[in-house]
């Protein structure tokens, strides 16, 4: 309907003419234009010139973000207000939704970020999570975070946002620009639930800022504190993208790179040249604590290990394989 709506522009289109394309009653298109509207559209109904679509809001609905897509994750859910994404996706997971279902919010109420924190979700923001069903064991499936963060990357990069570093193991920042402090732009909150030995099914929430809020809420990026919050609207102003388009090649972008991973065995090793071409902390001084502030390693970041870890060789030159952890820079 909302493709009919566009296509005829300003001209209008009638009840009738769109019950006989789409093959519904005059009952359903009146059903939902009222559906349409209650999502924040505005829809003009002029007598003899028939619908007319006048405003569609900026959010990252189903029917806006699907025909969008180039993959085959398009089972998608939600796309307004929700707790956190990632918590729909779970009970989806627990249901039996497939692999592929992905979940999209512009707000969070209850966002959660790495380490037990909170992700406070401003209205705005793009927010969503993908249900994934990996045949694998847990420990194979360490690597999934930081190809999330390469795919969203990629994708942002696809979108001309650059230029853009990862820092271990998925945050996004955006580099400080002439006219754009920097700061974190994207982070990355993987959730397993397990059966056996066995993944049952993975969750992958992705949290983007995209416009700072109107009402001047907080993003959260800033991991309590230590950063500043960029925004994609930072970097392009008017010309930001809608949050269904980024939505769309962030799932695109991020279903290549997850088929790449399963066909490889969920083998990390092809994929980590480009991951340590992108690290923004290579060569940095870095101390890794865990969620309670226990230090887990301290001293020069070397690269990555074949399953993901963090090298960091420390003054006595021996080598940590770190598997999680907060990264802070040595001053
Ligand atoms: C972090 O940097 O600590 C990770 C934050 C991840 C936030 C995203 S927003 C979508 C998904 N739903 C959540 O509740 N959290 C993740």
């Amino acid at each position: 309907m909302l493709a009919a709506l566009r296509m005829a522009g300003d001209c209008g289109v009638s009840g009738e003419v769109m019950a006989l394309e789409l093959g519904i009653s005059r009952v359903a298109v009146a059903q939902h234009i009222a559906a349409l509207r209650s999502e924040g559209y505005v829809i003009q109904a002029q007598h003899g010139r028939g619908y007319r679509l006048v405003f569609s809001p900026d959010l990252p609905l189903p029917y806006e973000v699907r025909p969008l897509l180039k993959g085959s994750f398009t089972h998608l859910r939600g796309g307004g207000e929700t707790g956190s994404t990632n918590d729909d996706a779970k009970l989806q997971g627990r249901e039996g939704a497939p692999e592929g279902t992905v979940v999209l919010a512009s707000r969070q109420t209850v966002g959660h970020a790495r380490l037990g924190r909170a992700w406070k979700s401003p209205e705005g923001g793009l927010y969503l999570t993908v249900l994934l069903r990996p045949e694998a064991a847990p420990h194979q499936t360490v690597a999934l975070g930081l190809l999330t963060g390469l795919s969203v990357i990629r994708a942002l990069e696809g979108l001309g946002v650059i230029p853009l570093v990862l820092k271990w193991p998925n945050d996004i920042f955006v580099l400080p620009h002439a006219i754009f402090p920097g700061g974190k732009l994207v982070g990355v909150l993987s959730e397993m639930a397990t059966q056996v030995q066995l993944v049952d099914f993975i969750v992958v929430g992705v949290g983007i800022n995209v416009n700072r809020s109107d009402r001047g809420e907080e993003s959260s990026l800033e991991d309590g504190g230590k950063y500043e919050a960029a925004y994609l609207s930072d970097v392009f102003g008017e010309a930001t993208p809608r949050l269904a388009a980024v939505a769309a090649t962030v799932i695109d972008n991020f279903e290549t790179l997850y088929r790449q991973w399963v066909a490889a065995d969920y083998s990390f090793v092809g994929f980590r040249d480009e991951y340590e071409r992108r690290l923004g902390i290579m060569g940095d001084q870095v101390c890794v604590s865990s969620s309670n502030g226990r230090v887990i390693a301290e001293g020069e970041v070397m690269g990555i290990d074949e399953v993901g870890c963090l090298l960091v060789r420390a003054a006595d030159g021996s080598v940590s394989h770190v598997p999680s952890g907060d990264v802070t820079l040595r001053r």
